[in-house]
């Protein structure tokens, strides 16, 4: 069984290598795909990185609207996928007529996406965010009322820490499934059990469970982290891929899940799905013009804010 794994991973590089591919993987994907990728990182480090390389195809390992985003920033660049049923509920969740219809209801009043939605609806907003920058990208922004969405746990976050009033599209039913099932009892339970670890959630996870926690940031925030804490021990509140990602930056650190919390639709790819895709060139990502366009103005506008 190991060596038939060796074999395949070795192969997947030698495709790589000669069809010239460059691999980015989100903190997500399996242990396996992330020892595998040339960079791995969050939403917002992706997208960025996207733009600087060199290298003309692209495999992305993650789920669709990342990928979008990545040949939104890159038109000249072939991004392929391994799957492409990878999706993101959350992201799905909004739909461009539900974004029409507040800007319509309240004129004027800023809307921001977070990156986790559709191109379609990011071509109706004035700003994408994501939860790395959520919090700055709306404090930025001239006036006290914001229209957010879709994750209505994020709108809590960036409505405390900016004191702005937010106002969440779709509502209560913007939520990502993998964050908003942690038990509110895990946190008490973990403080029990590692009494001097510290506690790390993700921005997606409802309001009463970011108050227990002593940290909230984004994939790559948490990876920042323990470096900035002498603590040795941390309880991650976020997707189990992250915990690989964190155990081989900080080796000797110990790290707890939360609770064992699996996004389905990041794990759709796999090392022969991997294979599959660079030995035929296959799912291409492909993006509508018009919407790729507009869409494209509320991305330069969040890089714009961002260099304020
Ligand atoms: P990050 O932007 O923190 O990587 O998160 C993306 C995501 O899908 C969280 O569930
Ligand atoms: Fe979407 Fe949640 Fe999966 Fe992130 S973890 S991709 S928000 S479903």
């Amino acid at each position: 069984m190991e060596t038939m794994l060796a074999n395949m991973i070795e192969e997947i590089m030698e495709l790589k290598k000669s069809k010239d591919f460059v691999i980015l993987a989100h903190n997500y994907q399996l242990p396996e795909l992330q020892d595998i990728a040339d960079h791995v990182g969050d939403s917002l480090q992706l997208a960025t990185l996207a733009t600087q390389l060199e290298k003309s195809r692209i495999l992305f390992l993650g789920v669709d609207f990342m990928a979008e985003t990545i040949k939104l920033l890159n038109p000249d660049k072939t991004v392929i996928v391994p799957d492409p049923e990878a999706t993101c509920p959350l992201a799905n969740s909004l739909t461009p007529e539900i974004v029409e219809r507040y800007r319509n209801e309240f004129p004027g009043v800023p809307i921001v996406l977070y990156i986790n939605s559709t191109l379609e609806c990011k071509a109706f907003a004035d700003v994408i965010c994501t939860s790395a920058n959520a919090v700055e990208i709306v404090a930025r922004l001239d006036g006290q009322r914001v229209i957010f969405g879709p994750d209505k746990n994020l709108a809590s976050y960036v409505a405390e820490k900016t004191g702005k009033d937010i106002i969440p599209i779709p509502g209560e039913t913007g939520y990502c499934y993998v964050h908003e099932n942690f038990k509110i009892s895990s946190p008490l339970d973990a403080r029990r059990s590692y009494p001097e670890a510290k506690i790390m959630v993700h921005p997606e996870v409802p309001k009463e469970l970011r108050r227990l926690a002593d940290y909230v940031g984004s994939t790559g925030q948490m990876l920042r982290y323990p470096a900035a804490t002498d603590a040795r021990e941390f309880v991650v509140g976020t997707e189990i891929g992250m915990l690989h990602r964190l155990r081989k930056t900080f080796p000797d650190r110990i790290f707890y899940p939360l609770d064992h919390a699996i996004c389905s639709n990041m794990k759709l790819n796999t090392l022969e799905k991997v294979y599959r895709s660079l030995n035929e060139e296959v799912y291409e990502v492909t993006i509508d013009e018009e919407i790729a366009r507009k869409a494209f103005k509320s991305v330069r506008k969040m890089f714009e804010l961002m260099e304020r």
